[in-house]
């Protein structure tokens, strides 16, 4: 295919000639503007241009127990420090701040499932949930600095223990409750947590998921963890006798606690969470956001983006395992003193109506989701939609991977009514907040996530950083520091200045692959590393691959991603089998079993390939590229460098 960029292109799953000739513009409704914190989008662009001024405006919002002294310090690049010596605590922030306003009895967290079941938390309810945990998480030694992990469903007691964590400067670490033993270990133990909360179980379609099954069984290889704390959740009946000398029950580790808990004031750079996910090597990246910039970003970009008033009720389907649900589905909303849904279940169980007659049912104004989801539910026209009434909503939002415009007109048409504008919001776990995004006042081209928001310098460079022209592709980079950045790599500061800051020196390198068309619009392409987007879930090739050779049968394997309607994409395997085995349909069940043990279900199998030799580089590396242009019928391009 002509005009396609080098390197990466393969990962690429989309024809980016035939979205560059995407010419549809859609131009805000007038109510849409008018209601509109930012009603031009053009000269909140050019505010954003004195960056510093504009964040330091944005972090006057929130209460500081001592005012910052310094805005940036950028002398010991890529550490970038935002406001330097400032001290003010999140929870204070998301939580307290409410209670002497008209929202204290206002519904914080509305949470619901696909049972029906339903609690409903008002921040005054909040701070008293909180207050106990931080409490309890004291009484068990649990001190600043402190890493404490969740293995917990969207449940409120996940939120509650986030914020619990942030009140008293414990680092959360969550791990989605989608991911399996092996993954398990690899970040509890990386993150040398002490205390890790876990639930009987989660609700999924239909069927309760045994959380605490997968949660014993990886504990006893966490040598690090004293004590786990267990949510009933699903009413499984577990007793206490079932309990091993370091459980505990949530209920009865916050029975009698205070409801008062002091919070502890912060350094504005002081550790928030860690978070990981994965990058081009095995060993998954533990991404440290830190917390006061951090609070500065996802707020303004809620609040900006999502355009977020008094009257909203926002939902946010992401998971809070992963940064969306953390920076959107809990500290930006709550930041705003918002009330957040959150929803346990499957987008298609009872039916695939259920989010639409939840939307119906409770009024959500705001909708934010991925593109996996919408191409899902896609498929069944409007069968549902037209069953309930979404004249509710005035914004939709998606993120996670591209959006083919295809998604995004039938998102358009059939729940937002041609009225709710999409923001398409482009950003990573690493940038901890939106960074390329339209604010609603802006045109929308269906496919594209616009323009960098306002305070951030974006652009697309070649290998050696220089800008590229319109229209051709090239790496995506940002140019100058933003408050939410994430800091380091937990513990591996050295990656951390590989892999992002010193491949293309002096910007942010993303890892993606895009182009910008003649109006200065974005079009993300996709990974230029290693790196999977499977239902918007990121996976690494090279943690499949060890998840394969770690199967008795197994001696060698490269994995590539292959295109997938639905999910974007799916893994493709290429095994070398040791001797003795054939790929059998018993021995790939057993393969399929032993990844998904391994990963969980985000690691998504397609095919399984038997072959003879894998394409090599002479130091041995797996050359990805010549998989994925065999199995795409492409030309394999330079092949200089391969193994005879
Ligand atoms: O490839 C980009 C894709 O998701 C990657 C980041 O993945 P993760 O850290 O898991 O965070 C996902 C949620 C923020 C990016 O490098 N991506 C994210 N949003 C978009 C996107 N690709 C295209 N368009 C988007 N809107």
């Amino acid at each position: 295919m002509k005009n396609r960029v080098s390197n990466g292109v393969m990962n690429m799953r989309r024809d980016t000639d035939v979205l560059l000739d995407e010419k549809r513009i859609f131009k805000p409704s007038v109510e849409t503007v008018e209601r509109a914190h930012v009603k031009n989008w053009e000269t909140e662009l050019e505010k954003g241009k004195d960056f510093k001024k504009y964040w330091a405006e944005k972090a006057e919002q929130f209460e500081w127990f001592q005012q910052w002294d310094e805005v940036l310090d950028e002398s010991n690049k890529p550490f970038y420090k935002w406001f330097v010596n400032g001290k003010i605590n999140l929870t204070y922030n998301a939580v307290d701040r409410w209670l002497d306003t008209d929202k204290r009895n206002q519904v914080a967290i509305l949470y619901t499932n696909e049972r029906g079941h339903e609690r409903k938390i008002t921040y005054y309810e909040l701070y008293r949930e909180v207050n106990k945990l931080a409490n309890a998480f004291k009484n068990l030694g649990v001190k600043k600095g402190d890493r404490v992990s969740m293995y917990l469903p969207m449940c409120p007691e996940l939120l509650i223990s986030m914020l619990a964590c942030a009140r008293i400067g414990a680092i959360h670490s969550v791990v989605y409750s989608g991911l399996s033993v092996g993954a398990f270990v690899e970040r509890i133990n990386d993150a040398k947590a002490k205390v890790l909360l876990t639930a009987d179980g989660t609700f999924r379609r239909g069927k309760v998921i045994d959380l605490k099954k997968i949660s014993d069984e990886a504990i006893l290889q966490c040598p690090s963890v004293e004590t786990v704390v267990v949510v009933k959740h699903t009413g499984t009946p577990i007793e206490i006798s079932e309990l091993s000398g370091r459980e505990i029950f949530y209920e009865r580790l916050i029975e009698g606690e205070p409801a008062e808990c002091e919070p502890e004031p912060m350094d504005s750079e002081d550790p928030l969470f860690i978070l990981y996910t994965s990058g081009s090597t095995g060993k998954p990246k533990g991404v440290l956001h830190t917390t006061a910039g951090y609070m500065v970003g996802v707020a303004t970009t809620t609040k900006y983006i999502f355009d977020i008033h008094n009257d909203d009720l926002w939902w946010c389907t992401g998971d809070i395992g992963w940064i969306t649900g953390h920076s959107y589905a809990i500290y930006g909303p709550l930041l705003l003193g918002t009330t957040t849904l959150i929803y346990e279940g499957a987008p298609d169980y009872p039916d695939p109506g259920v989010w639409w007659s939840i939307i119906e049912k409770y009024g959500v104004t705001k909708f934010y989701t991925a593109p996996t989801a919408i191409r899902h539910l896609m498929r069944f026209g409007s069968k549902y939609t037209r069953l309930y009434n979404l004249s509710s909503l005035r914004i939709l939002g998606t993120v996670g991977e591209p959006i083919n415009p295809e998604a995004w007109m039938w998102f358009y048409k059939n729940i937002g009514k041609e009225k709710a504008p999409i923001m398409d919001t482009w950003w990573q776990t690493e940038t901890g907040m939106h960074l390329i995004s339209p604010l609603p006042s802006a045109p929308l081209k269906p496919g594209s996530a616009t323009m960098a928001f306002p305070g951030i310098d974006a652009d697309i460079v070649d290998e050696d950083g220089k800008s590229v022209p319109l229209g051709k592709g090239g790496y995506l980079v940002i140019k100058n520091p933003w408050p939410s950045m994430f800091r380091t790599l937990y513990k591996d500061e050295q990656r951390f200045q590989d892999v992002y800051w010193d491949q293309i020196p002096g910007v942010y390198k993303a890892g993606d692959m895009a182009r910008k068309d003649e109006d200065g619009y974005f079009w993300i392409q996709g990974r230029s590393d290693d790196v999977l987007k499977i239902a918007g879930h990121r996976v690494g090739t090279a943690e499949v691959e060890s998840a394969f050779v770690s199967h008795p049968a197994v001696a060698e394997a490269a994995v590539i991603g292959k295109a997938d309607p639905v999910k974007g994409q799916v893994i493709k395997a290429f095994l070398i089998l040791k001797e003795g085995y054939q790929l059998k349909t018993k021995l790939i069940e057993d393969l399929k079993k032993h990844v998904r043990y391994e990963l969980g279900p985000v690691a998504v199998l397609g095919e399984i390939e038997q072959v003879e030799t894998l394409p090599k580089t002479r130091s041995g590396k797996i050359m990805r590229r010549v998989l994925r242009a065999r199995e795409n019928g492409e030309d394999v391009g330079d092949t200089s460098t391969l193994e005879e």
